[in-house]
């Protein structure tokens, strides 16, 4: 019998402008690259019901990042080294031929979700359309013996002539890790130990997943998704967190050497990451816009869950920014409303339009940011001065994000808001927001102050048709 695609019954929280499935569910992106004149991204996709289930890589193209093609799905489970599931993974071109490293998932006998393994496989593509699975899989058939069960989401780079992989992974203490693979050839790899590990199950986690190693203006960043971290009373209040460590990458000892643990984006609506490289040169990253265990409406709908703008990421004093790509100028509709707002009283800043960009730049004042409709408050930001907090709450699930910003005469913000998510960009990428909202109308936007303060606003609509099933 043929399984059928989940169809979608309802285009209320359909996105304009966003990678999401045609219908069904999508978690992580995987195998973010650029290969024969377009950038791929893959996800975690299920295209039978809008849940996770078995896990498939979907597949879209885009020569732009802003204009995307969906394409016939890459890889689907059920092979004997990925029986229930082709979990997370990554791309790499080599010698014109497209490879992705993905992890195999396997139930032990009755399919209980506790119990399971996971190994590492190859798939590969001419065409960047059709892929094969490697012949000889798995090329990683098991978990190193100091490690658990948990050992998945391979990150593959080239450095000099050879190519490194690191796995998230978990020690036989329960404390999260990396781990390093190193290959001539990107079919036999030589395990070569762990890289770095958590220092404690509570305050850097029991699983690192998602791993991405990677050098921006000279630094390594390493970026994962930690889980198990406990919740502290401003940060970590995710189920599961994102976030990164500067540091140095000593291909020698295979080490990382490493500050402090900071989370990446301050919403509730951000994890799993991954980044690739660009032709020229720009560090860019996608993330999963949603968090597991959240209650996403548009499960009524017949799909789930979307992908991140793509975000440019660069490095001051050790901090990571994350800024939209500079491509996302062309969603503009039209040249925008360009206006100086005195806020002696709150000002309606959109009103009509499912996707817009919006703009502010005031003084270092405080201020509040509200979206609602006719019936509901859904998102307000508020700004404290004194403090540099940006709280941000959430009327649907009835909580708080906070992130504060370091000292600054001049605030900025960049909105993006399409259908049913808004990611909101403050100085520059400093910080970042990302959020859905549910609402059948389109959210009005009010700012005010109670400082009475001058802002400029500069809004532009944008389009509503870039990507194709
Ligand atoms: C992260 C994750 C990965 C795994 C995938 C399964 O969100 O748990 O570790 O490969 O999702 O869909």
């Amino acid at each position: 019998m043929n399984k059928e695609p989940i169809t979608v019954t309802n285009t209320r929280y359909r996105l304009g402008y966003h990678i999401m499935p045609k219908s069904g569910w999508i978690n992580d992106p995987n195998g973010f690259t650029y290969y024969n004149g377009y950038y791929h991204i893959f996800y975690q996709h299920y295209p039978y019901a809008p849940e996770w289930g078995p896990m498939h890589w979907g597949h879209a193209r885009s020569k732009d990042l802003v204009h995307w093609e969906t394409l016939p799905i890459a890889l689907t489970p059920g092979d004997e080294e990925d029986k229930n599931g082709c979990f997370s993974g990554t791309a790499i071109e080599k010698d014109d031929r497209l490879y992705l490293f993905y992890t195999g998932h396997h139930y032990y006998g009755d399919n209980d979700p506790e119990y399971f393994w996971q190994n590492q496989n190859l798939a590969y593509s001419d065409d960047g359309v059709h892929f094969i699975k490697y012949e000889k899989n798995a090329i990683i058939p098991q978990a190193p013996e100091d490690n658990t069960h948990h050992f998945r989401d391979p990150k593959v780079w080239q450095h000099g002539d050879s190519y490194y992989m690191i796995v998230g992974s978990q020690n036989k203490d329960e404390l999260g890790r990396i781990i390093m693979y190193r290959s001539e050839d990107l079919l036999k790899w030589e395990y070569l130990g762990p890289v770095n590990e958590s220092k404690g199950k509570q305050t850097e986690g029991y699983m690192w997943e998602c791993p991405d190693l990677f050098e921006v203006d000279d630094k390594y960043v390493f970026l994962f998704s930690p889980q198990g971290m406990d919740a502290e009373e401003e940060q970590y209040l995710n189920l599961f967190q994102n976030g990164y460590f500067v540091g140095e990458l000593d291909y020698e000892s295979h080490k990382f050497t490493r500050g402090e643990f900071k989370e990446l984006d301050h919403g509730h609506d951000f994890y799993a990451p991954q980044t690739m490289q660009a032709p020229d040169g720009r560090r860019i990253l996608i993330g999963w816009m949603a968090m597991w265990e959240s209650e996403m409406p548009e499960k009524h709908d017949g799909w789930s869950g979307a992908l991140t703008l793509p975000r440019e990421l660069y490095l001051k004093n050790n901090h990571l920014y994350m800024r939209p790509v500079s491509e996302l100028t062309t969603l503009r509709i039209n040249d925008g409303t360009h206006n100086s707002l005195n806020l002696n009283q709150p000002r309606l800043l959109l009103n009509d339009k499912y996707h817009a960009e919006i703009n502010l730049k005031g003084p270092n004042k405080n201020f509040n940011i509200e979206f609602k409709n006719a019936n509901n408050q859904l998102i307000s930001l508020t700004y404290d001065a004194l403090s540099h907090k940006f709280s941000l709450y959430r009327f649907d699930k009835g909580d708080y994000r906070y992130s504060i910003i370091k000292d600054s005469d001049i605030i900025n913000l960049q909105l993006y808001l399409d259908t049913s998510s808004v990611e909101i960009f403050i100085n520059d990428g400093e910080s970042v927001f990302t959020e859905r909202y549910y609402s059948e109308e389109p959210p009005q936007v009010w700012v005010s102050s109670n400082d009475n303060i001058l802002i400029e606003s500069s809004i532009y609509e944008l389009k509503n048709n870039t990507i194709s099933f």
